[in-house]
């Protein structure tokens, strides 16, 4: 696979929000039989963040676009694409036209992308061939899930597993040699579409006519184990294969920021690379899995605690229903 670059393209800017309303471990204990305790251990989380009644994906995105936006010193006008990564869209035409509206971002072209925990790292990469093709110059990508309003709360093997938020991410068109977007790869394995879903169902309410169902979609169902063995398998050869293609060696990498799906499977994936973990990037504790919004959640709170500086080198991988995963290599500000 080659493509032909006309710009580069940088990461200008990160914003982010999560929902006020906090939900500990010991708060899921009093709905079902589990405990702080089991899992922390098992999964590195400590609280989650969802939504209140009524507020949408958009209320989140719009907050983290804004904080974006002003850290990039752009206007909404300026935007030319906005892809909104989610699988919790509040209309199943898609959102993305929402949250141009509410952004005032009226010059930009809007769409939605829906690939779960990958959709951040897969709207991004679409966002880099939009820039590195000479097409446009300034392009929003949210990440944005609220998985709560999907969640079974009466199953202990999910509903401990899943949080609300959105992160936001500005990537600015930039000269070849400065580059930032170093390399990426995308895959999917269709095969194992149902080991983490959530699926359509029919209400079976009555309709006027018979050759038709009135649809509704389940709450999230996955096979934890096989979800588990998947990344740990998958996501390190996704980033040697990427690291290779560009010649760079494992020890140049300063951050490694993966989808926040549990803490195990962090450092399973970065100890199979040889990777310390003080170069893990991990917020999981606080918010649990967000989705799509997981990766530019955590990398905007990297950002703003001087974490990461310029120059560096970040690693990030995104995995999960589809089942998908990829990678993506970015310089931070050179
Ligand atoms: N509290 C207490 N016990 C629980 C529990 C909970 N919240 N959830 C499951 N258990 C129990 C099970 O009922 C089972 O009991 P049993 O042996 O008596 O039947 C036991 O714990 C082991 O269950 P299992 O599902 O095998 O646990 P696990 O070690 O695989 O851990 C996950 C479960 C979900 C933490 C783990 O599989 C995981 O993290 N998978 C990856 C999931 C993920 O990241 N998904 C999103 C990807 S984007």
């Amino acid at each position: 696979m080659r493509s032909l670059i006309t710009q580069g393209v940088k990461l200008l800017a990160t914003g982010s929000a999560v929902p006020d309303l906090c939900i500990t471990n010991q708060i899921i204990s009093n709905i079902v039989d589990t405990s702080d305790e089991w899992i922390f251990d098992r999964t590195g989380i400590r609280e989650r963040r969802i939504v209140s009644k009524g507020q949408s994906i958009i209320d989140l995105a719009v907050k983290a676009a804004n904080k974006a936006l002003i850290k990039a010193h752009l206007e909404p006008l300026d935007l030319d694409l906005i892809i909104l990564a989610t699988s919790t869209p509040n209309d199943l035409f898609g959102s993305a036209s929402q949250l141009q509206l509410r952004l005032g971002a009226l010059q930009a072209a809007a769409f939605d992308i829906t690939a779960a925990c990958s959709g951040f790292i897969i709207a991004s990469v679409t966002a880099a061939q939009f820039i590195q093709n000479g097409t446009y110059s300034n392009v929003l990508v949210v990440g944005a899930d609220v998985l709560s309003q999907w969640t079974n709360w009466s199953d202990r093997r999910t509903c401990i597993l899943f949080g609300d938020g959105a992160g936001a991410a500005i990537f600015q068109a930039t000269s070849v040699v400065n580059n930032n977007f170093l390399a990426f790869q995308l895959n999917t394995d269709g095969k194992q579409y149902n080991q983490l879903n959530i699926s359509y169902k029919n209400t079976q309410q009555k309709q006027k006519v018979d050759f038709s169902d009135i649809g509704s979609f389940d709450s999230i169902s996955m096979n934890g184990r096989e979800v588990y063995k998947f990344a740990v398998s998958k996501i390190p050869q996704s980033i040697q294969f990427c690291l290779d293609s560009v010649h760079i060696s494992i020890e140049k990498v300063d951050w490694l920021l993966l989808h926040q799906a549990n803490i195990r499977i962090l450092n399973a994936v970065a100890k199979r690379l040889m990777i310390p973990y003080a170069k893990v990037i991990s917020n999981l504790s606080k918010y649990g899995n967000t989705s799509a919004a997981s990766i530019p959640l955590a990398l905007d709170e990297a950002i703003e605690e001087a974490k990461v500086s310029c120059g560096d080198l970040i690693v990030m991988s995104g995995f999960g229903a589809g089942l998908t995963w990829g990678t993506l290599i970015l310089k931070w500000q050179d």
